[in-house]
């Protein structure tokens, strides 16, 4: 084990995020996959799991975690789960001295105020990445800009229809996002709503939309309104694998960082 090489645990090995990251990390030179867990699959080898030859790597079943941890000592344990588990595995993770770095969407203003505060007793750091892909970021970023002259806005973000939070990590990102950035805030004349919801949800101020087909991947859309003319951004993760690359990014910058990052945009 050099130095410089990152020992990396994946949590949620399983899933469908958590096996692109175990192939990505495997095929990083300057990384090593030191452990998978999950809560299904213990026992089976993650190589044959993900769809591959066996590599001597077994899954650990979830209930082991804080264990697990302690025992291999990774650097990062790196997590795509379920919005019910992450926030109780980035406790477990900080408590063991390993940075979480995390994909799992769902955490709320208070979750993330605990996570600040847990990371200040360890003196640990967490990273907390709502979306991994770089086009998603600089989408807020450009609605953000955008907000400061067109301030009457919409979200539509659309998913796959197994994502179990709605809306999207993202889309509540964009909303805070657009919220702080625009100079007025639109009172919105809202219409009767003669089917219930059609309007959308609201954060921040802003109503936004979800939708939940198969066949989708991670998109969003940012309308915006003004005088005779709309302005459409639109971002399409149209594969898993337009995440990695925020993941390696995110896992080999964990070290340098302090206290709770949230978002990618703090390592660009
Ligand atoms: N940040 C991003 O860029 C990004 C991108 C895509 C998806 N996501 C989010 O990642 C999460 C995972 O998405 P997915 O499509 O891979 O889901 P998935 O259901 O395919 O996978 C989740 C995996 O976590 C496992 N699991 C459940 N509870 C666990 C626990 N307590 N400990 C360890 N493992 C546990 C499940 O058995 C499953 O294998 C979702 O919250 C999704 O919204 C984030």
């Amino acid at each position: 084990m050099s130095m410089n090489q990152i020992d990396v645990v994946v949590s949620g090995a399983c899933g469908r995020m958590g096996q692109e990251v175990v192939k990505t990390v495997l095929a990083q030179p300057d990384m090593a996959l030191a452990g998978t867990i999950d809560a299904s699959f213990a026992g089976s080898d993650i190589g044959a799991v993900t769809g591959n030859e066996p590599i001597g790597v077994q899954v650990t079943d979830a209930s082991k975690m804080a264990q697990t941890l302690v025992a291999l000592k990774p650097d990062v344990m790196v997590d795509f789960t379920t919005p019910a588990a992450a926030m109780s595995n980035v406790l477990t993770a900080l408590k063991a001295g390993v940075i979480p770095v995390v994909g799992t969407t769902g955490f709320k203003d208070e979750d993330l105020d605990e996570v600040r505060r847990v990371c200040e007793e360890t003196d640990g750091t967490a990273l907390i990445i709502p979306n991994f892909a770089i086009g998603a970021v600089l989408l807020m970023k450009f609605a953000a800009e955008a907000a400061r002259y067109l301030p009457y806005v919409e979200i539509i973000e659309l998913h796959h229809d197994k994502k179990l939070d709605a809306p999207s990590g993202t889309a509540i990102k964009t909303a805070q996002w657009i919220a702080k950035s625009r100079s007025e805030t639109p009172v919105a004349r809202d219409s009767e709503e003669k089917v219930a919801g059609v309007r959308g949800g609201e954060a921040y101020g802003i109503h936004i939309h979800s939708v939940r087909l198969p066949g989708l991947v991670a998109h969003q859309e940012v309308l915006f309104g003004g005088l005779g003319q709309v302005l459409t951004l639109r971002h399409d993760s149209i594969d898993r694998q337009s995440f990695m690359p925020g993941v390696v990014l995110a896992v080999h910058k964990a070290r340098e960082c302090h206290g709770l990052v949230y978002g990618l945009e703090n390592l660009l």
